[in-house]
């Protein structure tokens, strides 16, 4: 053969693109290339727009003050303006294809980094399983960017991958996963549920670390006028009369640069709230025109606001269940949360146990 190559070069190359072309089909597929591949390469991509990177806005650092802010606010100001990333990991058919997302009654959206792995996996076992109840189709997304550099960005982005390829339940978006970037965490999503689920009826937008008790939740929204989300709806744990928080160590510091006015409009705390599928279409409008601020439950505040729509208080959904700890009282009996609809916050133990102890048949109160 070797001879007969030397005598036929243009058989000799053919032969070299043929063998090349099988040991990288077969690498595609291996778990050795899976393991060595950067995450972009990752086959197949599932994008559906050509990637844009986008460029820093250098004039963000001319306003007034700028150098003296925390590097985290003046990256902030520095990529404001981006509202667009490509898509790492998709679940095109969670709601059946756009056409058939009418089906799907409550759609749960859990705001979940990278790494929180546990609770993910507690909440697919628990309030966040996907099944009928009460006759009513219930579906789950996690939404994630990336975390960390390097072989440790490579190693979260590989985690996320493998559990969507069983679970099929993880929206992925190649930006940084700030506490910062929950605003365009948020409308990102916006952008998916319009293209890939537009007639779910209802959604619940939430933190991973609630307890959220969804069989209320269908039981709730069973009960509205609007059963199939096309009137406003819009509830949770209302705040209203609150500001921009000015002291520089706060979590939620927002400076003057980034939001001028001292009032913030009525919003829900972000921990977890109700909404139908017209409010949703209605903050995904209004957002076009609504240069970003980075706290996320305000922002979507600022949306109703201009849609002239009002958030509305629900009992049932709490920041602390009880306001004074006390010894004598389990702050984890079931009774608490046979009725609520939504606690803030629960380790991922409390959980499992707490979804179990309310579906007891025996549970006295
Ligand atoms: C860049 O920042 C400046 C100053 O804040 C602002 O006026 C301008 O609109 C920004 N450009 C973009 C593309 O957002
Ligand atoms: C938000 O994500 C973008 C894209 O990854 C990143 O450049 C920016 O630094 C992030 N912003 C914050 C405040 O974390
Ligand atoms: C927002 O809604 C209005 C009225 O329904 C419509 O005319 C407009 O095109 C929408 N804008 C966007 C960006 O979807």
């Amino acid at each position: 053969l070797t001879i007969y190559l030397f005598i036929n070069p243009s058989l000799c190359l053919l032969t070299f693109i043929v063998g090349f072309a099988t040991i990288f089909l077969q690498l595609q597929f291996s778990p050795l290339y899976l393991s060595i591949a950067p995450y972009f390469l990752l086959w197949p991509l599932q994008t559906t727009e050509p990637p844009i990177k986008c460029e820093r806005n250098f004039s963000a650092s001319k306003v007034t003050g700028f150098s003296g802010l925390p590097l985290h606010i003046q990256d902030f100001l520095f990529y404001r303006h981006c509202r667009y990333f490509p898509m790492l990991l998709n679940v095109p058919n969670k709601c059946g294809g756009p056409q058939n997302s009418a089906h799907v009654f409550l759609l749960l959206v859990i705001k979940s980094s990278p790494a929180n792995y546990e609770r993910r996996e507690v909440l697919r076992k628990t309030w966040a399983a996907e099944r009928m109840q009460y006759g009513k189709q219930i579906r789950t997304v996690f939404l994630s960017g990336t975390s960390g550099d390097g072989y440790h960005k490579m190693r979260l982005n590989k985690l996320l991958w493998l559990e969507n390829r069983e679970h099929q339940d993880i929206l992925q978006w190649d930006f940084k996963d700030s506490f910062y970037n929950l605003t365009l965490k948020q409308v990102l999503f916006m952008e998916w549920l319009e293209r890939w689920c537009p007639n779910a009826h209802f959604l619940l937008n939430g933190d991973d670390d609630i307890f959220a008790n969804t069989d209320n939740m269908v039981e709730y929204l069973k009960g509205q006028s609007n059963g199939d989300g096309n009137k406003h709806l819009f509830v949770g744990s209302l705040a209203f009369y609150l500001g921009p928080i000015r002291t520089r160590g706060s979590k939620y510091y927002v400076p003057v640069q980034v939001h001028e006015s001292d009032r913030y409009p009525p919003y829900c705390g972000g921990c977890g709230f109700l909404l139908s599928r017209f409010t949703a279409r209605a903050i995904h409008n209004m957002s076009q025109s609504i240069t970003m601020i980075p706290i996320d439950d305000v922002y979507i505040g600022m949306c109703l606001e201009k849609a002239g729509l009002k958030p509305e208080s629900h009992m049932g959904v709490r920041t602390y269940l009880l306001s004074v700890p006390s010894q004598k009282i389990d702050s984890l009996d079931p009774c608490h949360y046979r009725d609520i609809l939504l606690v803030h916050r629960f380790h991922p133990y409390e959980t499992f146990l707490m979804w179990h102890e309310i579906h007891q048949d025996d549970l006295k109160c």
